[in-house]
């Protein structure tokens, strides 16, 4: 059975764009390579090496700082940074964007990246991942301008992320369509097996950290039950499925319908997720896997951000839950600014 890796796919959609260069399919690679390093280290973790726990440092986020976050930062950064296919690459982890300098032969794209998702899963063997995206340079000269940086979502050349889970996969797109790929870890080689994924129109599972009720808005509360309510007709009660880690939660409602939440709440006025890394390169994919993406008020491939490292609120998923979503947050609360 002829088996498709992941570079000969890569290779092939970039063919279909006129003018190609290959400069795509180089950076790709690279990204690829990277991803099989942390595989390889997260598939280690536990045995004997010392790549487990925390770092006892802080991140720009506020977060503490576990050694495979950073194992996974400076692998996808060096690597990256030195494929001759980026000019800028930004990271959850990295306060400032790396900017390759005239010497390093910088490329024509930016590279931004979740390097390691799913953080609080990283010592009890749940899936974890990587999420990235990719920009044009957008305006003129050598010299890279906070527009470059600050991109309106739809303006993504690809996107993807790689589950570290039972097995290793690799899901990207390229705009044309959506493409799942399996490490073979005897032969180190990704291969082709989820071809042109599209997501059910509708699903029975929602996404959500319940934990967090309390300090959700009134219209969030209102959703809650209204998905919780028994309608047959309306395939309700849904069934509530949260690994915490959002590649993994994304990754099941992509394969089989559905929706994943991270709302604002009485404490945070936009959500906990971050635009740049985590919401807009999985909002390009479920939209060309046929669902939709939205703050609740705004489709995320609509926005404009305002500054690297902001977070928004999500709601991802199957596009008639989503519709459906939104009539729900059409009248918002406002939700503790009062308080
Ligand atoms: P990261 O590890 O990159 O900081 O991301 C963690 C995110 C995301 O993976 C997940 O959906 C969410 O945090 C879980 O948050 P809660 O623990 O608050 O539910
Ligand atoms: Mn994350
Ligand atoms: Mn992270």
């Amino acid at each position: 059975m002829q088996r498709t890796t992941l570079v000969q796919h890569v290779r092939q959609q970039e063919k279909m764009n006129p003018g190609a260069t290959g400069e795509f399919t180089s950076l790709m690679n690279e990204i690829m390579v990277a991803s099989k390093i942390v595989s390889l280290e997260v598939n280690k973790a536990g045995i004997g090496e010392d790549i487990l726990g925390l770092t006892g440092k802080i991140n720009v986020q506020g977060e503490e700082v576990q050694k495979l976050d950073e194992f996974a930062d400076m692998t996808f950064t060096k690597i990256i940074g030195q494929s001759e296919t980026v000019c800028a690459i930004t990271s959850e982890e990295l306060e400032y964007p790396v900017i390759i300098p005239p010497d390093r032969n910088p490329g024509k794209y930016i590279f931004m990246m979740d390097p390691l998702d799913g953080s609080s899963n990283i010592d009890v063997n749940v899936g974890i991942g990587t999420i990235f995206s990719v920009y044009k340079k957008k305006t003129p000269g050598d010299k890279v301008e906070d527009e470059d940086l600050l991109q309106k979502g739809d303006q993504q050349v690809a996107a993807g992320y790689v589950i570290y889970g039972s097995s290793t996969m690799f899901v990207y797109t390229s705009g044309r369509g959506v493409h799942g790929f399996t490490l073979d870890p005897s032969l180190g080689e990704f291969f082709l097996s989820h071809p042109d994924i599209k997501i059910p129109s509708q699903g029975s599972t929602y996404s959500i950290n319940e934990g967090n009720t309390e300090i959700w808005c009134e219209e969030q509360k209102n959703l809650i039950n209204y998905l919780k309510d028994k309608d047959e007709a309306t395939n309700r009660p849904y069934r509530l499925r949260y690994i915490g880690t959002l590649v993994s939660d994304f990754h099941r409602t992509l394969l089989k319908g559905g929706i994943f939440m991270y709302p604002r709440d009485k404490n945070n006025p936009n959500g906990k997720l971050r635009f740049a890394f985590e919401a807009a390169p999985l909002a390009f994919i479920v939209n060309d896997a046929g669902g939709r993406a939205t703050t609740g008020e705004q489709n995320i491939l609509d926005m404009v951000p305002t500054e690297i490292h902001q977070r928004v609120p999500l709601y991802i998923g199957s596009t008639e839950i989503i519709d459906m979503a939104e009539k729900h947050l059409a009248t918002p609360s406002d939700c503790g600014k009062s308080a």
